[in-house]
């Protein structure tokens, strides 16, 4: 695996995009920096080369790809209508963290959609992403970049961790921004509908368009299948099994006891002030606000992955705005909800 450093420091930035990007139209994997997580890059128009994107992850035949471009009108090409609400999403929300569900045209390769008639489509916002994309010139089918059930990766060395030797390139930007994935809307109906919560939040969604539903499926009540193929897997598991715990610091204390009272090396990720309120055998810190506790969240996964941890409890946090897409990701990923 070829690795460029391409931060802002870097004087041959442009060149790395560029050798990036030639591997790309050959139909090799590049994985990249976006402002959500590193995603896995192939050309979404070269069956053979959206193959390598399968294997190199291990992921599912039956889970379909976001395809990426750098600019509305390339959108449209993969398409065959675009709702109004649509067309004001684009424009309050791109390049940005949401993902566009919407009736395919077929001309990204069979593999890309999974056999679905509809294509999710997303313009990201980082620089380097959209760089490589205007110089790749071709849409560019991009899954998270991690081994399929790991947590997604936030810094090439998370993507190195997981790819290293199994694809052709990695464009080394520094972590990413926002930390959790885009938010996939499902606009192939009247309404538009929720599929996954992430970087734009529903609230956001609405000041835009107003109403906006949010899939069945992704209530945890196990009778609704959800509507995108990817929410219906557990993923990002750390090692050890995960506890969610609702209520106050005091609580989560009398949980962590009784666990270390059992003999159990016990792990701890929580907001800042519960993090200072708490005693425990090992403590990550997610930060002061919900921003940052998104941003930090799936490097603290991993994290406990090399503190020989028996068990992780996090504490539970308030579903509004980007803490829909946290609590989303922390359920999936977790063992038990003490309530
Ligand atoms: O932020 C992101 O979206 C990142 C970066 C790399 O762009 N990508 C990402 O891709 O998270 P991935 O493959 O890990 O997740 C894609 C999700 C899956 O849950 C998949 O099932 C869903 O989007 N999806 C893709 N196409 C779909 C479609 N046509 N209909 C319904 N769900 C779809
Ligand atoms: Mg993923």
């Amino acid at each position: 695996t070829k690795r460029w450093y391409a931060n802002d420091f870097q004087q041959d930035k442009q060149e790395a995009i560029q050798s990036a990007a030639e591997l790309l139209k050959a139909g090799e994997t590049v994985a990249f920096p976006t402002e959500t997580v590193y995603g896995l890059g192939a050309d979404a128009t070269n069956k053979a080369a959206i193959n390598k994107i399968f294997q190199a992850k291990g992921r599912p035949q039956d889970n379909p790809l976001i395809v990426h471009v750098a600019t509305p009108q390339q959108l449209k090409e993969l398409v065959t209508s675009i709702p109004n609400y649509v067309d004001k999403l684009l424009e309050a929300f791109t390049p940005g963290p949401i993902t566009f569900v919407l009736p395919s045209n077929g001309r990204c390769a069979e593999n890309v959609t999974a056999g679905l008639d509809s294509v999710g489509v997303r313009l990201p916002g980082h620089p380097i992403a959209l760089k490589l994309l205007q110089e790749a010139a071709v849409p560019v089918a991009a899954p998270s970049a991690n081994l399929s059930g790991k947590p997604s990766p936030t810094s090439a060395d998370h993507v190195w961790a997981d790819l290293n030797g199994r694809i052709a390139g990695l464009l080394d930007g520094g972590t990413t921004g926002v930390g959790l994935e885009s938010t996939v809307l499902d606009c192939t109906q009247a309404i538009p509908i929720i599929l996954r919560p992430g970087g734009i939040t529903k609230e956001q969604l609405e000041e835009v368009v107003g109403t906006v539903m949010i899939d069945p499926g992704l209530a945890n009540d196990k009778e609704q299948r959800p509507k995108s193929p990817g929410m219906k897997y557990r993923h990002y598991s750390p090692d050890a099994p995960l506890w969610l715990v609702e209520g106050s610091s005091e609580k989560l204390q009398q949980v962590i006891d009784a666990e270390m009272k059992k003999g159990h090396r016990v792990g701890v990720m929580a907001a800042s002030k519960t993090v200072t309120a708490i005693e425990a055998d090992f403590k990550i810190d997610l930060g002061a606000n919900m921003e940052t506790v998104a941003a930090t969240l799936y490097d603290a996964l991993r994290m406990f992955n090399e503190h020989d941890v028996d068990l992780i409890l996090c504490e539970a946090f308030s579903e509004q705005g980007i803490g829909q897409a946290v609590m989303n990701r922390l359920k999936k990923a977790a063992s038990d909800y003490i309530k």
